[in-house]
């Protein structure tokens, strides 16, 4: 659903407000507004002079996520005051955005900002992102705030937040479509009239036949249970300045996740509508890449396919031959991602490109090692993680590295085929799918993001809203912009 928010910059107020949220800092124990926001709260017309026994009573100090609420009585514009902590960070902006939005009561607010375009992008994201929602309801809710103005930012830092915002909100949109709406079919198609619009961006959709013709027996493998049939979407983007680097992304897109024949509990199966969450994610980032300057060449592959049982399912005993050759044996049918991802990242070292990148809401095991908050990050070149590490720093996306561990190949040795797709029960899974991926990207400089945990929201705060958060998409986004 388009976001409802508008967000805009601009150098002076240009209206009457609902809200006027004023950032305040605090040092040494002593809080004040930000520096230069004290001049801009002349310009306004409104005094932040806060009564010290006031923000006592209501243990306002400040600190980052605190803030407190000044009515100036009826008619006046309500102050809302947002603590920012000592020194306000990007992930500070962001938070501060959101808690404008998620507290302003009315239609129209005024929040003042200050600092690099860094801090007002993070701002305008954080407000445009906290506005996301997603329901089908017989009675849509209240619409809750329409205008956002950012005081002192630049009219560009907003523009690349509402491209990123946008592409995120796209990417949750998907993953919260239901299932029987949000086919394989279905997903290429809207994808692909989404991505039409996206400048520099071309789209190829095949279908079953052409997913035959190329041999792809991982994802044909898995989609063979379904009445849905697969599709690959593969999204190209030329940077305006021709550019030798290309960077690969593969994004897992499983529709549903039942299991298969392997079935999942009635429980562990609610939430498996998110389970296309990395196709959402790279295709869905496309859209921004221009608007960013992107200035390497960027390549996203999405296979999909629904994972369903069924007379015509595949069976645990399978044998699979996925494009590369390396034959799977097939052990348990929901670990299916990683089948259907082989014939995505063989595909992707066809390209010859100078990084791969994977997203995947791969194991349930990465949920039990890292939470719900953290997203686990396997790669077998350092300078990538370390690159990728720095770009989640700054998206506010967390990832944590786990190691490729060698030793742990015998987890997915077969006795009949080149590998197969179970490791060993209750050791190391996030680890052994990781390494059955290793076996697809051919020696070159690979990137695997394990985004089963954060994938989803469980709760309406901050950035995120319940169901998809379309996490490591801003983390991709801000690696690809400062590649070269
Ligand atoms: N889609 C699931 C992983 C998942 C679990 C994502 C929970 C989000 C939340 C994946 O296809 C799966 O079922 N993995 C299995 C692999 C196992 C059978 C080797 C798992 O993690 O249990
Ligand atoms: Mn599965
Ligand atoms: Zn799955």
């Amino acid at each position: 659903m388009p976001l409802h928010l508008a967000v805009t910059a601009c150098d002076v107020p240009t209206g009457e407000y609902d809200v006027i949220a004023i950032p305040f800092v605090a040092t040494n124990g002593e809080f004040a507004p930000l520096a230069s926001i004290r001049a801009l709260t002349e310009l306004i017309g409104v005094s932040v002079s806060l009564d010290a026994d006031y923000a006592t009573r209501h243990r306002f100090e400040a600190k980052a996520g605190q803030s407190i609420v000044l009515s100036k009585g009826p008619g006046r514009p309500t102050l809302l005051l947002v603590g920012m902590g000592e020194r306000p960070t990007a992930e500070q902006w962001r938070a501060v955005g959101a808690q404008v939005v998620r507290l302003a009561q009315g239609t129209r607010a005024l929040l003042l900002v200050e600092g690099s375009d860094t801090a007002t992008e993070a701002a305008a994201i954080g407000g445009l992102l906290a506005s996301y929602r997603f329901e089908i309801r017989a009675k849509a809710s209240p619409q809750g705030l329409e205008h956002l103005e950012l005081l002192g930012a630049t009219p560009s830092s907003v523009e690349v937040a509402g491209a990123i915002a946008a592409a995120v909100s796209r990417a949750r949109d998907f993953v919260n479509q239901v299932p029987s709406t949000m086919t394989p079919t279905r997903l290429a198609d809207e994808a692909a009239t989404f991505l039409a619009e996206a400048p520099r961006v071309s789209v190829e959709v095949w279908d079953e036949r052409r997913i035959g013709d190329e041999r792809l027996g991982g994802l044909l493998g898995v989609a063979k249970g379904s009445q849905e049939a697969p599709r690959l979407v593969k999204a190209s983007y030329e940077p305006a300045v021709p550019s030798d680097t290309h960077v690969v992304l593969v994004g897992k897109g499983i529709t549903f996740d039942s299991g298969g024949l392997s079935l999942k509990s009635a429980n562990g199966m609610t939430t498996m509508k998110t389970d296309m969450t990395g196709a959402a994610v790279v295709l869905s980032l496309m859209s921004a890449l221009a608007a960013l300057n992107v200035a390497v060449r960027v390549t996203a592959i999405a296979p999909m396919a629904e994972n369903m049982p069924s007379g015509s399912a595949l069976k645990p005993g399978d044998v699979l031959i996925p494009r590369s050759g390396t034959t799977i044996e097939v052990l348990n049918t929901d670990a299916e991602g990683r089948l259907i991802l082989a014939d995505g990242l063989a595909l992707a070292v066809e390209e010859s490109p100078d990084l791969i990148v994977d997203v995947a809401t791969l194991t349930g095991a990465a949920v039990v090692a890292l939470g719900t908050g953290v997203g686990a990050l396997l790669s077998n070149s350092d300078g990538a993680a370390q690159a990728f590490g720095e770009a989640a720093e700054r998206s506010g996306e967390k990832l944590w590295r786990l190691p490729l561990v060698e030793e742990y190949e015998s987890h997915i040795t077969s006795e009949i085929a080149d590998i197969k797709n179970t490791g060993a029960a209750g050791e190391a899974g996030t680890i052994s799918a990781a390494l059955f991926l290793q076996h697809f990207v051919d020696g070159r400089p690979w990137v695997h993001l394990d985004i089963a945990g954060p994938g989803r929201s469980e709760k309406n705060s901050g950035i995120y809203a319940k169901g998809g958060t379309a996490f490591s998409l801003m983390t991709i986004l801000e690696y690809l912009r400062s590649a070269t």
